[in-house]
C-alpha cells in the first residue's frame, strides 16, 4: 500500500503531539492532557503505524515505555522492569489477545483469570529488604524512575516493617500510588483558595504528589495505596499464583483491592467487567478499566514479555468519555429562539460509543474564555444525555498562523444585526421572520412531545421555508399533496403520508399545542400545568400576571413570559389561524386526567425491579412505586424507564445496560419519591 502525503503528515503530528505531552508529562511534571486522552493518541499513531511499517522510526512514541524523568530525585534502575500493559477496549479485542497467548502454549493447561480493577494512579515499586521498607521510587520509564522513599513512606497503608515472621531477604512491591476522590477534590479546593493552578484529575495529582521535594506537603496529602503484584527471592515460601500472592501481600499488610475476582472465561471477565462499569461509580477512587491476568505463574512465566508488556495480562478499558479532535470549523447555530450558538466543527470521534462532530461552545463568553480557533486540538466531552462540548483546548499543540474567532455581528441566516443584552450571556437573532427562527419552531411544532407530526423533520422544515411554502407553522395546514411531492427527494405517497400526519396532528391535546408554541420557559409540564388551570386559550390570555404566577408550580419567569407572549398581536393572528384549521385551544376531559397524573411523581413510568434490596421488600418497592403513579413489570425492553438495582443483580442489569435504561438503588427511589 502507498503512503499518501496527508497519512506521513498525519504520523508525523501524531508523533509530536505525544513527544510533547510525553515530555510534558515525565520530565516537567505539568501534564497538558490527560491520559485517555494520551492512550487514543497513542493508539492512533499505533494503528497507522501497523498498517503502513514503513513509516515507523526508532524515535516514535511507540518505540519504547516513556520518556526520560526529570532530574530533581535520585535516579534508580528497577531490577525488574515496571511494564506497562497492552489496552483492549471491546470484547472482540480482548478475545483477540486470549487467541494471541494461548496459540503460544502447546497442550493448553486447565486455567483462569484473575481480574482486577485497573487503579487511575500511578504506579510505584516498594523495596524490602530483610522485611523493612529500604526503598521507594516511582515507575519513571519503566526501567528508570526515581527514589521518592521519604514521600512514600509518609502513604499509611505502606507497612513500613512486613508482617512476616521471617521475611525473605528481598522483598519487592509493586502497586498503585492513588488519592481519593473526597482527598483529591480538598486538595483541589485549597489549591483554588491560594490561587494555585488545579491538578486536572487525581491521577495526576497522585503523580505530582509522588513528586513534591517536601514530605510534609506529601504526608497532608494523603495519598494511598493498593499492592497488586509481588516478587520475593522464593526463598521462604513459593507461590503458585497471582491469586495466592495477592493474599499473601495482604497477609504482609498491604491494602489490596477487595473487588479481585477468579474467572474461569471470557464470559466471565466480562460480567465483572460490565458489573464494575456501574459499580465503580459507587466507588471512593477512580478505575479506568479492569486488568485481566493469567493467574498461574508457571502459565504467565512460559508466556513472557513482548518489549513492554506482559503476555499474560490486558487492561480492558472503559470507553472514554473525553478524547482529543481537532477543530476545522467554527459556526454559529440560530436556535428557534434565535438564540446563537457558536458550535465547534471537529474531526469526527468516537465518545462514549456515539460519533461526534459538532460540540458546542455555549456563548461568546465561553469562546473568549477557551480561546478557541480554527486548528486546534481541543478535548471534548460527551456525559449521559448533554450535548457533547468543547472543554479544553490544548494550547501547546497549536499550530502556527492560526486567529482569534471573532463571534459574528449578523445573523448567518437572514442577515440581520445580532443584539446581545447586557445582562446576558447569550446572542440573539431577534428579526422574527429570521428563516432559521421558523424553521426552529416548525421542527418543535412537529416533534414527539409536541404535536407529534412524523416525517417533519429539519429536512423538510428547510424545504418548505425555501420554497415559500410556509411562513408560519399555521400554514402547514394550507399545504396541498401536489406542494409536497414537489419537492426534492419528496414521492407522491409520502406526501400523501405527511399530508395525512399534519391533518390527524388537529387532533392533538391543546396542551400539547400550548407547548408546540414554543413560548419561552414553557416546557411539556408547564403546558399541562396552565392548560388544567386555563381550559381555554381565552381564559388564558385574558388572564392577570398575578392568577397565572398564583399557579402552583408556575413562577414568576414563565408567568412573565406567558402573559407577554399572548399579547403580541402577530401570536394571536397566529393562534386564530390555527383555530379556523380546526386545532382546539380547549382541555379535553383526557388532558385533565393526564394532568392529575402528572402530579403524581412517577406517573407513567415503568418500572423493574432486580435484585435483591436492602432495606425494602420488593413487595414494598412495587406499592410505593404504585402509589405515585409508576408501574413494575417483570422484563426489561425498550419501554423501561428505569431499572430499580439491588444486590447480587443478574441477567437484567445486563439487558438494561444494553439498552441504556437508566439504574435506581433503593435510595435514589426514595429520593425521587421525595421530591
Ligand atoms: S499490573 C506487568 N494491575 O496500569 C503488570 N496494573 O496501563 C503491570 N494499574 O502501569 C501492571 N491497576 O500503573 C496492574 N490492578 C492493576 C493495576 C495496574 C492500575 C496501572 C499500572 C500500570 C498501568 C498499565
Amino acid at each position: 500500500m502507498t503512503v499518501t502525503p496527508e497519512t506521513k503528515k498525519k504520523v508525523v503530528l501524531l508523533r509530536e503531539q505525544l513527544q510533547k505531552a510525553g515530555y510534558a508529562y515525565y520530565v516537567l511534571d505539568e501534564p497538558i492532557m490527560e491520559d485517555t486522552v494520551y492512550d487514543k493518541l497513542y493508539r492512533q499513531l499505533q494503528d497507522l503505524e501497523a498498517e503502513y511499517p514503513e513509516l515507523v522510526t526508532a524515535d516514535s512514541p511507540t518505540q519504547r515505555v516513556g520518556d526520560k524523568p526529570a532530574s530533581r530525585f535520585t535516579a534508580v534502575r528497577h531490577n525488574i522492569p515496571l511494564y506497562s500493559l497492552e489496552n483492549a477496549f471491546n470484547s472482540a479485542e480482548l478475545a483477540k489477545w486470549q487467541t494471541r497467548w494461548q496459540k503460544q502454549i502447546e497442550n493448553m493447561p486447565e486455567f483462569n483469570y484473575v481480574c482486577e480493577l485497573k487503579i487511575d494512579g500511578s504506579a510505584i515499586a516498594l523495596t524490602y529488604e530483610d522485611g523493612i521498607l529500604v526503598r521507594g521510587a516511582t515507575r519513571g520509564d519503566g526501567v528508570t524512575g526515581e527514589e521518592v522513599t521519604q514521600n512514600i513512606r509518609t502513604i499509611r497503608t505502606i507497612p513500613l516493617k512486613l508482617s512476616l515472621n521471617n521475611p525473605p531477604a528481598k522483598v519487592e512491591v509493586r502497586g498503585e500510588a492513588f488519592l481519593p476522590l473526597d482527598v483529591f477534590a480538598a486538595i483541589n479546593q485549597a489549591r483554588s483558595k491560594s490561587g494555585e493552578a488545579l491538578f486536572a484529575n487525581p491521577r495526576n495529582a497522585a503523580a505530582g504528589t509522588l513528586r513534591q521535594l517536601d514530605s510534609k506537603i506529601v504526608a497532608q496529602r494523603k495519598l494511598n495505596f493498593f499492592a497488586y503484584t509481588l516478587h520475593t527471592d522464593g526463598t521462604q515460601q513459593k507461590i503458585d499464583s497471582q491469586w495466592e500472592s495477592l493474599e499473601i501481600l495482604q497477609q504482609m499488610g498491604f491494602l489490596v483491592n477487595p473487588n479481585r475476582k477468579l474467572c474461569a472465561s471470557l464470559a466471565e471477565v466480562e460480567a465483572y467487567f460490565q458489573e464494575w462499569d456501574t459499580g465503580r461509580k459507587n466507588l471512593p477512587y477512580l478505575t479506568d478499566g479492569v486488568v485481566v491476568k493469567v493467574n498461574d505463574y508457571q502459565l504467565q512465566q512460559r508466556l513472557g514479555f513482548t518489549q513492554k508488556f506482559p503476555r499474560w495480562a490486558i487492561a480492558l478499558k472503559y470507553p472514554a468519555e473525553e478524547s482529543p479532535t481537532v477543530v476545522k470549523d467554527i459556526i454559529v447555530n440560530v436556535g428557534r429562539t434565535g438564540a446563537v450558538t457558536p458550535m465547534a466543527v471537529m474531526q469526527p470521534v468516537q465518545l462514549a460509543g456515539t460519533t461526534v462532530q459538532r460540540a458546542t461552545l455555549h456563548n461568546s463568553d465561553r469562546v473568549t474564555e477557551l480561546d478557541i480557533r480554527v486548528g486546534d486540538t481541543v478535548i471534548v466531552r460527551k456525559a449521559g444525555e448533554i450535548i457533547p462540548e468543547v472543554v479544553r483546548v490544548l494550547k501547546d499543540l497549536r499550530p502556527d498562523g492560526t486567529v482569534p474567532y471573532q463571534m459574528p455581528t449578523s445573523c448567518p441566516e437572514c442577515n440581520s444585526a445580532l443584539v446581545r443584552p447586557q445582562d446576558e450571556a447569550v446572542t440573539r437573532c431577534i428579526n422574527s421572520s429570521c428563516p432559521a427562527i421558523l424553521r426552529g419552531s416548525i421542527i418543535h411544532w412537529a416533534s414527539r412531545n409536541a404535536l407529534d407530526i412524523r416525517g417533519l423533520g429539519e429536512r423538510i422544515a428547510i424545504l418548505l421555508i425555501k420554497n415559500s411554502l410556509v411562513h408560519s407553522v399555521a400554514d402547514l395546514y394550507t399545504l396541498t399533496v401536489e406542494q409536497i411531492a414537489s419537492l426534492e427527494r419528496m414521492g407522491t405517497k409520502s406526501a400523501e403520508n405527511l399530508i395525512q400526519a399534519i391533518a390527524e396532528s388537529k387532533n392533538q391535546d391543546y396542551d400539547r399545542i400550548l407547548y408546540g408554541l414554543g413560548i419561552r420557559y414553557v416546557g411539556s409540564v408547564n403546558a399541562k400545568i396552565l392548560t388544567e388551570n386555563f381550559p381555554t386559550i381565552e381564559e388564558l390570555s385574558q388572564a392577570s400576571f398575578e392568577s397565572i404566577e398564583a399557579v402552583y408550580g408556575i413562577g414568576e419567569e414563565i408567568a412573565q413570559s406567558v402573559f407577554e407572549w399572548v399579547r403580541i398581536a402577530d401570536n394571536r393572528t397566529l393562534i386564530k389561524q390555527l383555530q379556523a384549521a380546526g386545532l382546539k385551544f380547549v382541555s379535553s376531559q383526557s388532558t385533565l386526567d393526564s394532568v392529575a397524573q402528572s402530579q403524581q411523581v412517577l406517573a407513567g413510568k415503568t418500572f423493574v425491579i432486580t435484585g435483591t434490596l436492602l432495606s425494602l421488600k420488593r413487595s414494598e418497592a412495587q406499592q410505593l412505586i404504585e402509589q405515585a403513579g409508576g408501574k413494575v413489570t417483570g422484563s426489561i425492553s425498550k419501554k423501561t424507564d428505569y431499572l430499580l438495582l439491588g444486590e447480587d443483580a443478574g441477567s437484567k442489569l445486563a439487558k438494561a445496560e444494553k439498552l441504556g435504561i437508566p439504574q435506581l438503588n433503593e435510595a435514589q427511589l426514595l429520593e425521587l419519591l421525595n421530591n
